[in-house]
């Protein structure tokens, strides 16, 4: 264990193994990504329009499940990947092989879980307002009882995918057992708070904890990752999310992925901890 913390500044990608991944493409498609590349060795990087070149790496599963193979974290300096390089499980630090290039280096939380950091990756243009994928055709504008801005004109939107900006967060379901451990090695390896905690007043415990990035006064997402105390006996992903731009570019992505026949698990809906609209799939 290293006695520096790593500093991230913000998620870069997430890592899966489909066991079929044409059906996992054709998914994500729906969903709202877009295919940035694929390498000789059947890895297919999807990215957002935000700036990061990747979000979600996706390949063919060696068997029947789907395995996380960990998520990317952005560091503020190289000397960020020499400290997490010093953590007893690291990997040697090595050339990042996917769109943008940069360097990498893995570790191993206590669950056996990867946690990857990358540095000097390329990015692209972060958005703007005039490069923004919108899917309304008309104007953006909302009427409400008591204002009425929007006077004879219509609100119209093209159907499809919700565009992805960004990797918002994803998070771990672990044995109960491990709950406190796995908190304690997030907040002292990474520059990562609490932002939130579930408390169970029957146990008298913590049992889920949603942590941000701490970048001092500079806001940042409510949370980026989170942990579940649960009664699994082994540690899994639970969900990665992805941020979209508004309420309508999510209702049209949730019609689209019903249209197209994919399940929906929960959603929309808004939550009430980072008030954020969720929709699982
Ligand atoms: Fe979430």
């Amino acid at each position: 264990m290293t006695h520096q913390r790593i500093r991230v500044v913000r998620l870069a990608h997430v890592y899966y193994q489909h066991p079929n991944l044409q059906t996992a493409l054709d998914f994500l498609g729906d969903f709202g990504f877009i295919e940035q590349a694929r390498d000789g060795v059947g890895k297919v990087y999807l990215r957002g329009y935000g700036e990061q070149p990747y979000i979600y790496v996706a390949e063919q599963s060696p068997d029947d499940s789907r395995h996380f193979l960990g998520a990317a974290w952005a560091v503020e300096t190289r000397s960020d990947l020499d400290i997490a390089a010093g953590v007893d499980s690291a990997t040697p630090i090595r050339k990042n092989d996917g769109p943008g290039g940069g360097e990498i280096v893995s570790i191993k939380d206590p669950n056996g879980m990867f946690v990857h950091f990358v540095h000097g990756q390329e990015l692209r243009q972060p958005v703007t307002g005039s490069s923004l994928p919108v899917l309304e055709k008309t104007v953006s504008v909302s009427n409400t009882v008591t204002r009425k801005d929007r006077k004879g004109d219509f609100r119209r939107f093209t159907p499809g995918p919700s565009p992805i900006h960004k990797l918002g967060h994803y998070g771990y379901g672990v044995p109960r057992n491990n709950f406190k451990l796995t908190l304690n090695w997030y907040l002292k390896t990474l520059n990562l708070k609490e932002t939130d905690s579930v408390f169970n007043p029957i146990t008298g415990d913590d049992e889920t904890c949603f942590l941000h990035i701490d970048l001092g006064d500079q806001f940042t997402d409510h949370h980026s990752f989170f942990v579940a105390a649960t009664d699994a006996p082994h540690a899994f992903v639970h969900h990665s999310s992805y941020e979209v731009n508004d309420f309508d570019t999510e209702t049209l992505g949730h019609d689209w992925l019903l249209k197209k026949g994919w399940k929906n698990c929960w959603g929309l809906g808004r939550h009430v901890l980072g008030s954020q609209i969720f929709d699982y799939w």
